[in-house]
């Protein structure tokens, strides 16, 4: 789908820190396995959206640091600024319609005066954003009287305390909530509003994400103290807000489930990965699923029996082709063949392998051609290529059932080439 110009099956607005991303979670299993979902069973015709309190210099930084995903749209800033696609291109309409009874200035004046308040690191000041530090017992009687004071100077503005401990102080007409309502219009202006919509949040600018009409959510297990109180009193009957038991990435797994959205196991959970099926045929299954047995294969976390490595072999064609992202050509077979011998040799080890922006397009009643970015991490860091795969269904004269992989091409993506090249499988 041309990302917005369809109709989305599910749209997912979730919050970055302590609800996709789980900072005590070393190894980030649950971003992954939602990722590993996400790919499968949703990018194709669903919409990603991220939103965070995260500047767009903290939000590059929390992106090459945690696996995070593309999202569709990246709402940055608490809710002050929209940005569009992979490129992120940014909603200048949006910003401008902030500045209605807004003034920075004002605003820097009123908040000086009160001595509770530290200020933030000058990346975290934004246009239509002005942040704070503040102790806990400080917050209630300091947003109170500060949003008087900018009253009575004529501002029209919102302030925020979030996370246990930060002030933001936003245009009315800004926070995470009014960005998501923007977007809701937009997309119903051209009949594309998204048939469910998941807010996921942990903390205090995340409660404006849950009065969006008609939105399902989902406060996580380890939501803020904030947050918790906002639901206790205002939606814990609430037929379409749930707080989860699970933290984070998983919590919002559990919701998907909870509320009937789809698809809710995650190939990550799948023990027996070779044998399991789901109801209908999704190229992006396959490629998500490949590549986790190959995961699991070097991370000894799979049997090696002759049965996987049979599974493993059939999965390639036996004329496959692969261009590795050296610009060697070699047979896929072969290649699959010298992974065999590695079994295990990432056992204990720092290693994960998964697939963003995955897509297909059948191209003929049996062939689809699959494209995704293939993400690599070890011991030596992180290693992306960017990979076209033509699969086929089924091919009469080799006698080959089930999918197989006939053509594998693959590029580096710019700055993430394998510092050793023949560590590098598929
Ligand atoms: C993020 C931002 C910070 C903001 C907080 C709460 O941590 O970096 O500036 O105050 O979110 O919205
Ligand atoms: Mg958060």
């Amino acid at each position: 789908m041309d990302r917005l110009d369809c109709q989305a099956r599910l749209m997912i607005v979730s919050d970055l820190d302590c609800t996709m991303v789980d900072h005590d979670d070393p190894e980030d299993l649950s971003l992954l396995r939602f990722n590993a979902l996400w790919e499968s069973e949703y990018r194709h015709n669903s919409l990603l959206i991220f939103s965070t309190g995260r500047s767009p210099a903290t939000y590059k930084k929390l992106k090459n640091k945690k696996p995070l995903l593309t999202p569709d749209v990246t709402i940055l800033s608490v809710g002050t600024e929209i940005f569009y696609g992979e490129s992120m291109v940014p909603d200048d309409a949006w910003e401008h319609y902030l500045n209605h009874k807004w003034d920075r200035d004002i605003v820097m004046e009123e908040t000086t005066k009160f001595p509770q308040l530290t200020c933030q690191q000058a990346v975290d000041q934004r246009p239509h954003k002005v942040s704070y530090f503040v102790r806990n017992d400080h917050a209630e009687e300091v947003v109170k009287c500060l949003s008087e004071r900018l009253a009575n100077r004529g501002l029209e503005t919102k302030v925020i305390y979030s996370g246990g401990k930060c002030i933001d102080v936003l245009p009315l007409g800004a926070g995470k909530g009014e960005a998501l309502r923007y977007l809701h219009d937009k997309l119903k202006k051209n009949g594309k509003l998204p048939i469910d919509t998941l807010v996921c949040g942990d903390s205090g600018n995340d409660t404006d994400l849950f009065t969006v009409p008609e939105v399902h959510g989902v406060v996580v297990s380890n939501a803020h103290d904030e947050l918790l109180q906002w639901y206790e009193h205002n939606s814990k009957d609430h037929p379409k807000i749930i707080h989860a038991s699970e933290r984070c990435a998983s919590g919002i797994i559990q919701a998907i489930g909870h509320f009937g959205l789809g698809p809710k196991t995650s190939p990550r959970d799948v023990m027996d990965l070779c044998r399991w099926k789901t109801a209908n045929f999704c190229p992006s299954q396959v490629v998500v699923k490949f590549y986790l047995i190959y995961e699991r294969w070097r991370r000894a976390e799979i049997e090696n029996s002759d049965l996987i490595i049979q599974d493993m072999r059939s999965i390639s064609h036996p004329n496959g082709i692969i261009v590795l992202p050296s610009g060697v050509q070699c047979s896929l077979r072969e290649r699959i063949d010298a992974i065999i011998p590695c079994y295990g040799d990432k056992r204990g080890k720092c290693f994960r392998v998964w697939l963003d922006r995955v897509s297909f397009s059948q191209i003929s009643s049996d062939s689809w051609l699959v494209k995704f970015d293939k993400w690599e991490l070890s011991d030596a860091g992180r290693q992306c290529c960017s990979t076209t795969i033509l699969l086929n269904l089924k091919d009469e004269a080799e006698k080959t059932q089930g999918p197989s992989l006939v053509h594998v091409h693959q590029t580096w993506m710019d700055g993430y080439a394998a510092s050793d090249q023949t560590a590098w499988f598929l």
